[in-house]
């Protein structure tokens, strides 16, 4: 399976950030993965004019649950699409925590960002006094459960497995926690979507960097990775990328 390899900005970067996007495009224009760049709402529109032409996808961290309306201060699916984006991440655990998002919510979400054209990478992941007692099997597979509405398919969803605490913490699973939680995904998946469920993209993330990326992407079922941190610099992301390669 072909990876992706998706970047999540933050609330980091300013139109000279847009700099990066064109580094990136200098070195990863061979790469033999899938690359998208997640700027803030800002920078979407300028990040997708640079990435133009490029192997680079943009995305958004979020949208909201509804397509318009009186909702002051959001985004929705279909603006972020108008300006360039074909990605959207839905569910970080950053939105999960600091923004009350249910597995409803994210589910609400998801369905929207289907209806504007985006594919959704759904966001799941075990805290960790919930590792510490035995249960993040258990919480994954409720999170995965109640966040994938009806209409989601290989096509227009990648799930991102990422510990809360493993994201920006510099702490990472070992290889093979990582590897029985991406089994247990495939399995939800399989039961969820049948056969295509074999084809959705799992994504580990939570510290990926250069360093440990060429380890985590060998892990069965790690079919890619969400990277926070090590991808502001485009020189870092491109090292990850070209470990997916
Ligand atoms: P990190 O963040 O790579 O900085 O740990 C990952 C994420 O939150 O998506």
């Amino acid at each position: 399976m072909r990876k992706l390899i998706a970047g999540n900005w933050k609330m980091n970067g300013l139109a000279s950030s847009l700099a990066e996007i064109e580094a990136l495009k200098g070195t990863t224009g061979t790469a033999a993965c899938d690359i998208v760049v997640c700027p803030p709402f800002t920078l979407i529109e300028k990040a997708s004019v640079r990435s133009n032409g490029s192997n680079i996808a943009i995305g958004a961290q979020d949208c909201h649950a509804h397509i318009s309306g009186a909702y002051t201060g959001d985004v929705s699916a279909e603006m972020v699409a108008d300006v360039g984006a074909r990605f959207v991440i839905i569910g970080h655990s950053e939105r999960r925590v600091l923004h009350l998002e249910t597995d409803t919510t994210v589910a609400s979400k998801v369905t929207t960002a289907h209806k504007a054209g985006l594919t959704a990478i759904i966001c799941v992941g075990e805290t960790r006094s919930e590792r510490d007692e035995g249960r993040a099997v258990e919480i994954i597979d409720g999170q995965l459960r109640g966040s994938i509405p009806a209409g989601a398919s290989s096509s227009n969803i990648a799930i991102a497995y990422e510990p809360v605490w493993a994201i920006g913490t510099g702490l990472i699973p070992t290889l093979e926690q990582i590897e029985e939680i991406h089994a247990s995904i495939r399995r939800m998946l399989e039961e969820r979507l049948g056969e295509d469920g074999r084809e959705v993209r799992i994504l580990y993330g939570g510290s990926v960097k250069a360093s440990n990326a060429a380890d985590i992407l060998r892990v069965a079922n790690v079919n890619g990775a969400l990277v926070g941190g090590a991808s502001l610099k485009a020189a870092d992301f491109a090292e990850i990328i070209l470990a997916a390669s």
